[in-house]
């Protein structure tokens, strides 16, 4: 039989990667967290001092980057050039720039292709992104939207983060999901049989069982 996709798409902070994870391993599914790979390959480009204001700058030095992902939900790896760069991308410089890459279309479709190859390699994966449903793996069986209201997306990055102002916070995502939003490649959306879960007044565990649930009724 065909191998389960699930796809998880939403805004920033909506609570995806701790409910991916969570799903994954509840199902003994291989888990991949492709905002990981847009923002190791932002972290290689700054690195390589590339100019990110730079679109073509951008595409041309994002062919030499190379890319691995590791798929257990419990130890999601990611190297670059065989670098583990699991804490530097979570750093205020990558989160600050990775929609400027992201928004790249060569970009866009070499990370694209390794994620199908990922898929296709998998033997069941829950992959969590922005344009999962909709451009990734638009005939996974179960396609769902997290979101979450701004207040409490914020509340939840600053705990993570340790950030004690959560309206800049709240700023930041803002901007994040405008520029995610209104690109012309993939941008963040819902795919049209994505199902909503609101995760707002939701625990972490009642948001996986949700989703859980989603998936036992599908198959
Ligand atoms: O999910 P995370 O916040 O780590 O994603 C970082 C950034 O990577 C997003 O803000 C977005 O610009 C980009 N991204 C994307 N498409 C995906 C996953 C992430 O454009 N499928």
């Amino acid at each position: 039989s065909k191998s389960l996709v699930v796809a998880i798409d939403g805004p920033s902070g909506s609570g995806k990667s701790s409910t991916s994870r969570g799903v994954a391993d509840r199902l003994s599914l291989a888990y991949l967290d492709t905002g990981a790979m847009y923002r190791a390959m932002t972290w290689a480009l700054l690195e390589r001092r590339v100019d990110l204001q730079d679109p073509d700058a951008i595409a041309k030095a994002a062919d030499d980057v190379r890319l691995t992902s590791g798929t257990d939900p419990l130890d999601p790896t990611i190297h670059v050039d065989g670098i583990d760069v699991a804490g530097p991308i979570r750093g205020d410089d990558v989160t600050g720039s990775v929609s400027l890459v992201a928004a790249v279309p060569h970009v866009r479709e070499m990370l694209v292709d390794l994620q199908r190859e990922t898929i296709a390699q998998s033997d069941g994966i829950v992959v969590e992104g922005r344009d999962i449903g909709s451009t990734v793996a638009p005939d996974a069986p179960v396609k769902i939207y997290l979101v979450a209201d701004p207040a409490a997306r914020a509340a939840r990055r600053a705990a993570e983060t340790g950030a004690s102002d959560t309206a800049a916070t709240e700023l930041a995502l803002a901007r994040r999901d405008e520029i995610d939003s209104t690109r012309a490649a993939s941008p963040l959306a819902k795919a049209d049989d994505a199902v909503v879960v609101d995760g707002t007044h939701l625990t972490l565990e009642e948001v996986i069982d949700t989703i859980v649930g989603i998936v036992d009724a599908a198959r």
